[in-house]
Formats: C-alpha cells, sequence, structure tokens
C-alpha cells in the first residue's frame, strides 16, 4: 500500500483532478524535451554542413612616410593585388578606404573640388568619412569599406592592414 501524499493538495478529493494535470504536464515535459533535442540535433547539423568562416590572413604593409600624407588631402596606394586604397588625412586622424563602391564594385574616386568620394556608375557619393550621402549606396546605408592603418610614432612610417595575396599554383 503506498503511502498517502496530500500534503501539497490539501486532501484526497483533489487527488482524482491530480491525475489528468500529471498526465498533461508529462506530455508537455516530453513534448518540450523532444523539441529542445531535435532542436539541438538541428543546430548541430547546420554547424556540420554550413562551411566555417574563416578570417582571411592579413598583412602589414608600407604605405609611405607620413610626411607624404598631406593634411587635407587623399592620397592614393594601393594593396599587393594592385587594389586602390585612398588614404585621407586630416588634422587629427589618418585614415583608409578602399575604392570599391559597396553598391555593385565600380571604383569611386576623389574629387578634390567638391571634397567628396564618388562613384561614376550610379552617382554613389560619400563623405569623407566614407559615409554614403546620395545615390545607391546610401539608400542601403552603405559606407565605404574602411581600411585599418597606422603610423609608427618613432619612424613615422605608415602602415596599411591588407588581405594577404592567395598563392598562385604553378
Ligand atoms: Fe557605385 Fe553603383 S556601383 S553607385
Amino acid at each position: 500500500m503506498e503511502p498517502e501524499n496530500n500534503s501539497s493538495q490539501g486532501g484526497g478529493e483533489n487527488e482524482n483532478n491530480d491525475t489528468p494535470r500529471r498526465d498533461f504536464l508529462s506530455k508537455i515535459f516530453i513534448v518540450l524535451g523532444l523539441g529542445l533535442g531535435y532542436g539541438l540535433l538541428a543546430v548541430e547539423g547546420l554547424f556540420f554542413i554550413l562551411p566555417k568562416r574563416k578570417k582571411l590572413p592579413t598583412l602589414k604593409i608600407y604605405a609611405g612616410r607620413l610626411h607624404q600624407f598631406k593634411i587635407g588631402t587623399i592620397k592614393t596606394v594601393y594593396d599587393l593585388e594592385g587594389s586602390e586604397i585612398m588614404v585621407k588625412r586630416d588634422k587629427t586622424d589618418l585614415k583608409a578606404f578602399s575604392s570599391v563602391c559597396p553598391h555593385l564594385g565600380c571604383r569611386v574616386h576623389w574629387e578634390k573640388e567638391k571634397n567628396r568620394f564618388f562613384c561614376p556608375c550610379h552617382g554613389g557619393v560619400f563623405t569623407t568619412d566614407g559615409v554614403a550621402i546620395a545615390g545607391p549606396p546610401k539608400d542601403a546605408g552603405q559606407r565605404l569599406k574602411e581600411i585599418p592603418i597606422e603610423v609608427d610614432e618613432v619612424s613615422q612610417i605608415v602602415y596599411i592592414e591588407v588581405r594577404k595575396p592567395k598563392r598562385r599554383a604553378g
């Protein structure tokens, strides 16, 4: 004979009502457990199927000496694959931007007289900080890709961080 356990219900009258509730709760826990189990399995499966995103290897390369970057101007340098990088120097800092338009990849160039970067393909206009202010890149909330740049305080050499080129076979 099983001992009565009425401590939580306060009487035997509720025992008949508890059984369907317990069954219902058991089913809920079983369904939740199965859902969680299959969910985790699905997530693991996705991680297995999808390729891992690896950070591409980069290199710091010489871009010039600081005095070669005049305040208030844009100077073009090149990465190891020959792509243009536009370096802007103002009174407080140095910034570098890829010349590849974030819209569809045309080449952006500096328009000194208008103090802006311009993409002729669809009329994309960017501020000196690379923020799109007109054309499709503005509508898409895009900006020019910023390239990491630093100055060695001692040597006054400017370095940019660029993608390491892939090795060619043969
Ligand atoms: Fe530059 Fe379209 S590719 S605005």
